[in-house]
């Protein structure tokens, strides 16, 4: 661990053992925070927007490994045209000027979700932050833009079918690791802390396969109005938890 971290960990008070090995957050209450100003919700979704650097900054000095942030789902294709126009401009703008947060703290961004339906200027983004970042050491910050849970892993079973149809793979070596190593976020942990922000009880189609064990944590706090303070809130909540993966409760 570097003296950086370490001195960020000590800030923070908790044991560096006690942090999440991966973050996994789902970013919601933009519109309600823009409806509680009389603003309109595009107004909330740019003030989201640039909540998100400053929690990616705090991640990424903790020295916590993964961080996945929801910004789009399959399903928000059904939203009113404009409002998603209006987030594909954010997203491709924000995707441009947050490169030297990527760079300047070692973060390797990764897409995750489909290509598929995504403008030509977001793709264009995405594909030139992850080429400019693979080599990053640091942080891995998955973007879900344009993910669906059920969609990713229909797609690696597909993928399976196929290695198994081409007889690459037999049917006894399908197991849990295999499934795991097909879906986007192959290569890190699974979330061991899942955010909800803005007090929905529910996963919306996130992470449904690498959620199975994540502790959650459900604030009311609008998105836009969620600090760098309140995600230490989480990091401190999630360290008093008592994991126990099955096991009898420990005294
Ligand atoms: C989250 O905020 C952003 C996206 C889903 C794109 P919402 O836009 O869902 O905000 P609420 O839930 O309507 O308040
Ligand atoms: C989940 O939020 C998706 C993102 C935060 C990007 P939604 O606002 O779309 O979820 P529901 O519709 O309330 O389940
Ligand atoms: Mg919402």
């Amino acid at each position: 661990m570097n003296t950086a971290t370490a001195s960020e960990i000590e800030r923070l008070g908790i044991p560096a053992a006690a942090l999440p090995h991966h973050v996994a957050i789902i970013m919601d209450g933009n519109g309600r925070w823009a409806a509680s100003r009389n603003l309109d919700r595009s107004e909330g979704h740019k003030a989201g927007a640039r909540r998100t650097p400053p929690i990616v900054e705090s991640a990424s000095r903790l020295g916590i490994e993964a961080m996945t942030l929801y910004s789009f789902s399959t399903e928000n294709w059904a939203r009113a045209e404009a409002e998603v126009g209006v987030l594909m401009n954010l997203y491709t703008e924000y995707l441009v000027s947050q490169r030297p947060l990527l760079t300047d703290n070692n973060v390797r961004f990764r897409h995750l979700g489909q290509r598929d339906g995504l403008p030509a200027r977001v793709l264009d983004e995405l594909d030139r932050n992850v080429e400019l970042t693979a080599d990053n050491t640091g942080l891995t910050l998955h973007l879900a833009l344009n993910y669906g849970s059920r969609a990713e892993i229909t797609a690696a079973v597909r993928s399976i079918a196929a290695d198994a149809a081409s007889g690459e793979l037999t049917t006894a070596e399908v197991d849990e690791a295999l499934i795991s190593s097909r879906l986007g976020t192959a290569g890190s942990p699974d979330p061991d802390l899942l955010i909800r922000t803005s007090g929905e009880m529910r996963i919306s189609n996130y992470l449904l396969w690498q959620i199975s064990y994540a502790e959650l944590y459900v604030t009311d706090t609008y998105w836009p109005d969620f600090t760098p303070e309140h995600f230490h809130e989480a990091l401190r909540d999630f360290a008093g938890r008592q994991r126990r993966f099955g096991r009898e409760q420990s005294e």
